[in-house]
């Protein structure tokens, strides 16, 4: 049993320094997500608790970047952003937030205050966008979006494309 319990605080150790990014490049949790094998890590916007997402969904070299350092690649870049344009019609985010991200039902986009300080930045953003809030933003990760289908909903690198078109709007890029 006491074994058992110091094989689980080495485990959650061991992740920790993985997570802060501190361990000089060399992986030792297991999560290979990164662009060199490192992970952030995310928390939820609810509560600020960890927040697990599968490293394999992190699956474009945008995506990995984005999973080692919380910087999005895609800001300023125009083809991702017409992607992104496209991606927030088709998962009705329009529907809320407006055409224009405007603001709508649901609060603008376009910053620079938030109802979450924390959407400011990029990291902060696709958190919120990936498990959604209490307050009737609803979760869009892949896995989340849809309960009865783990198959429907956002993929980082999809996200991404969203939050680079999203800046377009704001006068700063989340990445400062
Ligand atoms: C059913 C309506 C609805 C849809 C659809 C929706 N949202 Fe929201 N969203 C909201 C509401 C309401 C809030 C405010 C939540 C709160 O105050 O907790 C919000 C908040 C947000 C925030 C936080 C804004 C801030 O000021 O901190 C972001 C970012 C966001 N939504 C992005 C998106 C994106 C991207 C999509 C599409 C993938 C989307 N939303 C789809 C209703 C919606």
């Amino acid at each position: 049993m006491q074994q058992k319990n110091l094989l689980v605080m080495a485990l959650i150790v061991s992740f920790g320094i993985v997570a802060c990014g501190k361990d000089g490049g060399k992986s030792t949790g297991g999560d290979k997500a990164g662009a060199n094998g490192k992970m952030i890590e995310f928390v939820t916007t609810q509560d600020g608790k960890p927040m697990e997402i599968k490293p394999e969904l992190f699956d474009t070299p945008a995506a990995k970047e984005f999973a080692a350092t919380g910087k999005n690649p895609y800001i300023g870049q125009q083809d991702a952003i017409d992607k992104g344009k496209k991606l927030f019609q088709m998962y009705s985010c329009t529907q809320c937030h407006g055409g224009d991200a405007q603001g709508q039902t649901g609060p603008s986009l376009h910053g620079p205050n938030f109802r979450y300080a924390k959407d400011a930045t990029n990291k902060g953003m696709f958190e919120t966008i990936w498990h959604g809030t209490n307050g009737g933003m609803g979760a869009k990760g892949k896995g989340l979006m849809d309960p009865t289908d783990p198959n429907n909903g956002l993929v980082p690198d999809e996200v991404l494309k969203i939050q680079a078109w999203v800046r377009t709007h704001g006068s700063t890029t989340g990445n400062e």
